[in-house]
């Protein structure tokens, strides 16, 4: 039986750089004899034009059926003022959501092709390859009781910090599984020193480790602190674990250290399926940027780098994801360039057909 995948393109420049990918699927069907059950399907806006709802019931039981989704991005202006249950965002939302990803993987890493786009100096974060794991579906974002409410001549605004014990445990095995494949070091990060949350967070990260990884180093930091030895020295990471707010800030942060939203892939993992392998979605960071939707600017890397990581994470394809990425780095090394990737220096920008010729090549 193939590996099954659903690509749900979605708008703007997503089936533009979806197009790409699946050159690269092809690809391998003709020469690695991998072939893939690809299925597709529509997200977001499209899938509110032709359905009048952002991901229909069919697409959501597909999604739950394939071994991964790979997305490309959602919205536009063209929705901006529809029903917020109706909004494009509410297809990613409810992915998310129903296939229970908890754990969000966020790679910074700095091909050094690129090192000069980066926020910081070339010697910081040339070469460097760290990996963000955020908790996605507990914390402040969703604990109860939140509003805003009346007290006395006062109006307040109130959200939830809360964890329980199992959603820390298995947002922290992930990211000590992840390690296993990587440097095996896990830093977790939490306000141990001022927030509960913080202390059962580390305490039961330290707990997992110390009962079943005891192979990984692991070390504690204040988020603060961590994000200030992101920005000073992001190399002596390789695995940050750490809680849905503090992640959303600090896989953000570490995104700028490697140059443009191009780049960025993204994963989202839940629980094992029958198969072994966890309930996951992939996606680009960036959006569907209208500005440049429809004229062949956008640049596919971040989509193609969540393929390779779907290779990694879904297909146990772990090889060729490293060829994937090492075919990226020598595009970009041998000078290929879409606009978001053109400096001071000049010269002529690729397509984005240009940049999957490339890295075909
Ligand atoms: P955006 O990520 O779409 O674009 C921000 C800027 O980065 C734009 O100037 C764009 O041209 C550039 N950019 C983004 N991806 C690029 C690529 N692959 N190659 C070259 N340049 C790229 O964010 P924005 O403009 O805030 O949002 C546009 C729409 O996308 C909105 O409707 C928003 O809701 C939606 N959106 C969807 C996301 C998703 O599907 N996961 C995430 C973020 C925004
Ligand atoms: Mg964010």
């Amino acid at each position: 039986k193939n590996p099954s995948l659903l690509i749900l393109a979605g708008d703007g420049i997503g089936p533009e750089v979806m197009a790409e990918v699946r050159r690269i699927i092809d690809w391998y069907g003709a020469n690695r004899a991998m072939a893939f059950d690809v299925f597709e399907d529509l997200v977001g806006g499209a899938a509110y034009d032709a359905h009048g709802t952002p991901l229909t019931d069919d697409t959501m039981a597909k999604a739950q059926s394939v071994d991964a989704v790979l997305l490309g991005a959602v919205g536009g202006p063209k929705y901006d003022d529809l029903d917020f249950s109706i909004k494009p965002e509410r297809g990613l939302l409810r992915l998310r959501k129903e296939m229970d990803l908890f754990s969000n993987l966020r790679p910074a890493q700095c091909f050094d092709a690129l090192a000069d786009f980066s926020s910081l100096k070339r010697d910081i974060v040339a070469g460097l390859d760290i990996m963000i794991v955020r908790e996605l579906t507990s914390g402040v974002y969703f604990g109860e009781p939140r509003g805003i409410f009346q007290e006395g001549n006062e109006r307040v605004g109130i959200n939830t910090q809360r964890y329980t014990t199992s959603e820390i445990i298995r947002v922290a095995r992930s990211a000590f599984e992840l390690a296993r494949r990587r440097d095996s070091r896990v830093c977790s990060m939490e306000k141990a020193n001022v927030m509960e949350s913080g202390v059962l967070w580390r305490e039961e990260v330290q707990k997992l480790r110390d009962a079943e990884y005891p192979d990984i180093e692991l070390t504690h930091m204040y988020a603060d602190a961590g994000a200030m030895q992101l920005c000073r020295w992001p190399k002596q990471f390789d695995v940050i674990v750490t809680d849905n707010l503090f992640g959303d800030i600090l896989s953000d942060t570490a995104a700028m250290l490697t140059g443009s939203l191009g780049m960025l892939p993204s994963a989202s993992l839940g629980a094992p399926m029958a198969s072994g392998m966890p309930k996951a979605l992939y996606e680009p960071v960036h959006g569907s940027a209208p500005d440049i939707a429809g004229q062949g600017k956008a640049n596919p890397i971040a989509c193609i780098l969540s393929f390779a990581m779907a290779l990694r994470y879904s297909f146990d394809q772990g090889e060729e994801a490293d060829r994937l990425e090492q075919a990226v780095e020598r595009a970009l090394g041998n000078g290929a360039r879409t606009p978001d990737l053109m400096g001071e220096e000049g010269g002529t920008p690729l397509t984005t057909s240009g940049m999957g010729d490339a890295i075909l090549a």
